[in-house]
């Protein structure tokens, strides 16, 4: 199965009571298993996840910590990019030449890479004189 039709997949579970707004996230693991995210909100709006921060914590939960392909979508207008802090996440366990792949319900897709949604990434050599 592609990583955009396991995201679309998972799309459909997303527990959106408050904005309706139902995201699917699929990662592919370096080990080649695909990890699957949606949307999980709460009646206490910050403790709402996102589905890139679902499907990070899938692929951990399974013991692997490196990332090499992203597709995200949504029924939106244009293709939704990852939040600020999702971008952070993904950052987390991906090089930045790692392809991602935004798209619509509609088919709409937009291509771009962990390294452009978060140039200038805090990382761990920033923090060399701990
Ligand atoms: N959301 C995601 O899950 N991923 C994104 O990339 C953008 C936003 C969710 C969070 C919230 O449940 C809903 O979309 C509206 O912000």
């Amino acid at each position: 199965m592609s990583l955009l039709q396991a995201a679309r997949e998972v799309r459909e579970r997303a527990y959106v009571p408050y904005s309706r707004f139902k995201v699917g996230a699929a990662i592919r693991g370096a080990s080649g298993t695909i990890y699957r995210g949606c949307n999980v909100e709460n009646v206490a709006y910050p403790e709402g996840t996102c589905a890139e921060a679902g499907a990070i914590a899938a692929m951990v939960a399974a013991g692997e910590t490196r990332l090499t392909e992203v597709a995200v979508i949504a029924d939106s207008p244009s293709p939704v990019p990852p939040c600020g802090g999702c971008r952070q996440k993904l950052a987390e366990f991906a090089d930045a030449d790692v392809p991602v792949l935004l798209a619509t319900t509609d088919g709409a897709q937009i291509h771009t890479t962990v390294g452009d949604l978060l140039p200038g990434r805090f990382d761990a050599g920033h923090m060399a004189r701990t």
